[in-house]
């Protein structure tokens, strides 16, 4: 089924923590310090950052053993457990997001929304759940909460909250990785970079005319480097990792185009804050040190099918009748093929906790709230 990366739908997510303890979080923690007030945040973006939009969305079966190693259920997202989204919410002692979709929420909206949806892309538009429906969607959460508040409801995200709030934005990946799967040439596939740069820019600007001030932006990690797309590609330009070149060169070429697009967002608009985060260099020293850093074969999927080299069928995934699952998860850097372990995402986590790869080096405690 379709949490594939060709699947075409996208959601808003919220980003509310509900049941987590901070002890266990404490790796992730201790980088940014937490906030005594923390900030509202609303996330953008694909299956990277999906909290259950998909579930609550579309109604889409996950089911176990995603979620068996941090929640003991499966809550939607595709990995074992934490999703890097779900460490930096817990980093600013903020519950994990709720995803906007989710009508029976227990914990609500008081702190923000998640609006990513697996298999979002930008492009096409208008399409469930594209990242400009994900902004319309927030735009909708925004003028009802703040006519539910100015009626007397209490807890409702106020204006104030909304200037204040933190914007999370992660998408990209599904635009490049399906015009591969559907057979684009390579220099078709970087022709369409710039469209999806711009679409990312038109985001941006309509949530800081909707009064968001502070943003948060992650690059494209080496998608060259997913089992799934290894597994499945025809023409195996494989370079010394055993990743897809011209995939992962593509995305080079993307983050490129969003650096610059950020550094130019940064001039054009006045007072806001926009942090953009290599995350590519993050995932493909993970990949590339896999062993130095605890883990085993980085291309060899947890659960799925067929064993060596990938692990992967795309007939048997994940969830699906016939799969198999690894005893040692925190081993494994690949979940599924296509989403990382929670292990791999404590990693990642940390590492976009520590500032390094973030232009400017704005810690993640700047955005608690004052
Ligand atoms: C992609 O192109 C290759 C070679 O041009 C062809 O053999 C293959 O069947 C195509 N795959 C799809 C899904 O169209
Ligand atoms: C792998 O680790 C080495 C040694 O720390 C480092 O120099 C190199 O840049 C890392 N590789 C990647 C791809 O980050």
């Amino acid at each position: 089924m379709s949490w594939s990366v060709s699947f075409s739908i996208s959601l808003l997510w919220i980003c509310i923590f509900s049941s987590f303890s901070s002890s266990s979080l404490a790796s992730a923690v201790t980088l940014s310090g937490g906030c005594n007030k923390p900030p509202i945040l609303f996330v953008f973006g694909d299956s990277n950052s999906d909290t259950g939009g998909l579930v609550s969305g579309l109604g889409f079966p996950v089911n176990l053993p995603n979620g068996r190693t941090f929640f003991g259920r499966s809550t939607g997202r595709l990995s074992d457990g934490r999703l890097v989204i779900d460490f930096l919410c817990q980093s600013l002692n903020t519950r994990i997001l709720t995803p906007y979709l989710d009508s029976l929420s227990g914990s609500g909206f008081t702190n923000g929304a998640n609006f990513a949806v697996v298999g979002s892309s930008t492009l096409p538009k208008y399409v469930p759940f594209a990242l400009n429906i994900q902004v319309m969607q927030f735009q909708h959460f925004k003028a009802r909460s703040l006519q539910l508040a100015s009626s007397g409801t209490k807890n409702m995200i106020n204006e104030e909250g909304f200037r204040g709030a933190l914007y999370l934005i992660d998408i990209g990946q599904n635009d490049l990785a399906d015009s591969f799967t559907k057979n684009l040439s390579y220099a078709q596939v970087v022709k369409k970079i710039p469209t999806v740069i711009a679409e990312i820019e038109n985001a941006v600007k309509s949530l800081y005319n909707e009064g968001g001030r502070k943003f948060w932006l992650h690059n494209t990690g080496p998608f060259g480097c997913l089992p799934k797309l290894i597994a499945l590609s025809d023409k195996k330009d494989l370079d010394s990792f055993g990743c897809l070149s011209s995939y992962n060169y593509a995305a080079r070429l993307f983050n490129e185009a969003l650096y610059h697009s950020s550094q130019k967002l940064r001039t054009e608009l006045k007072d806001a804050t926009l942090v953009y985060v290599d995350i590519y260099a993050i995932k493909n020293d993970l990949i590339a040190n896999a062993t130095k850093y605890g883990f085993s074969n980085p291309l060899m999927v947890c659960c799925g099918y067929g064993g060596p080299p990938y692990n992967f069928n795309v007939r048997v995934t994940c969830g699906q009748p016939g799969y198999q699952v690894c005893d040692e998860g925190s081993r494994h850097v690949s979940w599924d093929g296509i989403h990382y372990t929670e292990a791999a995402n404590t990693w990642i986590a940390s590492k976009i906790l520590s500032t390094a790869y973030s232009t400017p080096r704005t810690p993640f405690g700047f955005f608690c709230s004052h």
